[in-house]
């Protein structure tokens, strides 16, 4: 399986400290907010790694992460985001790097406190479709939201004022190589993306997605609040953990 990291989009919820630099070079307690999405595709075992970036500071990435030698890699890929079209946007970038296989992606401002190598193990197996990651929180107003019936998911509203359950879609999410053909049917949504919830119940309207609940702390970084929360989280408990 290959991964993509998105790190692309301006941060502008993070303004002024994404200003002059990318949100994903800010530091979360002791490193760049890269590293830990980074980390978390290398301990599931996948070293053929796609980071795609944008704005202003695309090249810093390439200074601070050359090869990936820290994280034991020969070798990462980068490709380059224009403007801010969206997170299935940034990620059908990638049909080229991808070839086909099956891909794990995970986005730039996501951590967590263990790793997901049980879900990839499964979705090796999965014969094809797509699998995406859930966990309850207490605010999933804010997130991509599952309603569940049974064991299945029968649809994802992005962002709901009335949330159907208190399961968030996080940002790890893996498919087949469908993706790229459901990333060109998709339309701008009301914020002006290409959503990743609308790929996401599209592989639902297809019968073909599974999920699987995250054990451990999970955390975006992407506004103050949930920067500093993810700061104190890894300062407490650290990350990334096998
Ligand atoms: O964190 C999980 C949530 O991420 C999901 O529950 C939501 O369903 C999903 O839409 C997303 O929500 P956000 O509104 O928080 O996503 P945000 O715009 O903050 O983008 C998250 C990351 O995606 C960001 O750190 C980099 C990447 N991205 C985003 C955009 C808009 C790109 O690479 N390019 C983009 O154009």
């Amino acid at each position: 399986m290959k991964g993509i990291i998105l790190a692309g989009g301006l941060g502008t919820r993070l303004y002024p400290l994404t200003k002059i630099t990318n949100k994903h070079l800010l530091p979360v307690h002791d490193k760049p907010m890269i590293y830990y999405p980074l980390q978390t595709l290398v301990n599931a075992g996948i070293r053929d790694i796609l980071i795609v970036t944008g704005g202003n500071n695309a090249g810093d990435f390439l200074r601070l992460l050359g090869n990936g030698k820290e994280f034991g890699l020969q070798h990462i890929n980068y490709t380059y985001q224009e403007g801010e079209g969206g997170i299935a946007a940034a990620l059908s970038l990638a049909e080229y790097f991808s070839d086909r296989e099956k891909i794990c992606v995970v986005l730039g401002d996501n951590i967590i406190e263990n790793n997901i190598s049980k879900a990839v193990n499964d979705f090796e197996k999965q014969e094809s479709g797509a699998k995406i990651l859930l966990k309850e929180v207490p605010d999933p107003q804010r997130f991509g939201v599952a309603e569940i019936r049974g064991d299945k998911i029968t649809g994802i509203e992005e962002k709901p004022t009335i949330p159907r359950s208190k399961f968030a879609v996080i940002g790890i999410y893996m498919y087949d190589s469908a993706v790229f053909n459901i990333t060109k049917t998709l339309k701008p949504s009301a914020r002006g993306e290409l959503e990743i919830t609308d790929v996401n119940n599209e592989y639902i309207r297809r019968g073909n997605l599974t999920y699987e609940v995250l054990e451990g702390w999970w955390t975006d970084a992407g506004t103050f609040d949930s920067l500093l929360r993810a700061s104190n989280l890894v300062a407490q408990t650290g990350a990334n953990k096998i």
